[in-house]
């Protein structure tokens, strides 16, 4: 059996109300059908949430495992505005870096992204590195790449799941780590990016923001 890894990245969206009804509602539904044990669940939140993310998911008793969007690449210090990986570590388990919203429209270099993975791998956090091809560096620490074509990220278009696992294939000759694809990921395209050899997950944005949608978006993927 192949284990699976779905990753959904909130973004920057949601209020407190809307996270509370999000777990309650996705709670609700694993009741009444079951995650299947050999998918892991990730779920990257804004900073503010995760506290209140971390306590919903103990109450609820979900299997769901929290991640960071991102993480400042000082540690902590008089750096106003910024998360410091080492107070990430209470809440998360994973931390995303390079994303490409954050390359683009925050102008994280190659440099930057390599001092915040050091620093979140230096205190135990999981990285998951996001490339938008298979050439883009990959710095030491990382546990998990996701290749997200930059013109597939909410755009409806995703990749064909035949090219995303040639990339998946060529990054994989290189660093050796587990790939996940981003870029589109749907219920009605999941189930043929996970049955790509290369292709260990996906990392849905859009269709995790609504609990039935990602609900049914995981229900979609069969076994290996
Ligand atoms: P999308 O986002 O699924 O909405 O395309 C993916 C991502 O940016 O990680």
């Amino acid at each position: 059996m192949k284990p699976i890894t779905v990753i959904g990245n909130w973004k920057s969206n949601k209020t407190r109300a809307e996270v509370s009804e999000w777990f309650n509602s996705f709670a609700s539904l694993v009741h009444q059908q079951q995650l299947p044990s050999y998918i892991r669940v990730i779920l990257a939140l804004p900073f503010v949430h995760l506290p209140l993310a971390q306590h919903l998911i103990q109450d609820l008793s979900l299997p769901i495992t929290l991640a960071a969007q991102n993480c400042s690449a000082y540690d902590q210090g008089a750096y106003t505005g910024e998360i410091a990986a080492a107070m990430l570590k209470d809440y998360v388990s994973y931390c995303l870096i390079g994303h490409s919203e954050r390359r683009l429209l925050f102008h994280e270099t190659d440099d930057i992204l390599a001092e915040k993975v050091r620093n979140s791998a230096h205190i135990g956090l999981r990285v998951i590195f996001c490339v938008p091809d298979a050439e883009t560096a990959i710095p030491k620490g990382v546990s998990l790449v996701a290749y997200e074509p930059v013109w597939a990220i909410g755009s409806g278009k995703a990749a064909s799941p035949t090219d995303a696992q040639l990339i998946a294939e060529k990054i994989r000759e290189r660093v050796n780590l587990p790939v996940v694809y981003g870029g589109s990921v749907n219920a009605e395209n999941i189930d043929a990016f996970i049955q790509m050899p290369d292709i260990t997950g996906v990392l849905p944005g859009g269709a995790s923001l609504n609990s039935a949608t990602f609900h049914t978006l995981i229900q979609a993927i069969h076994e290996i």
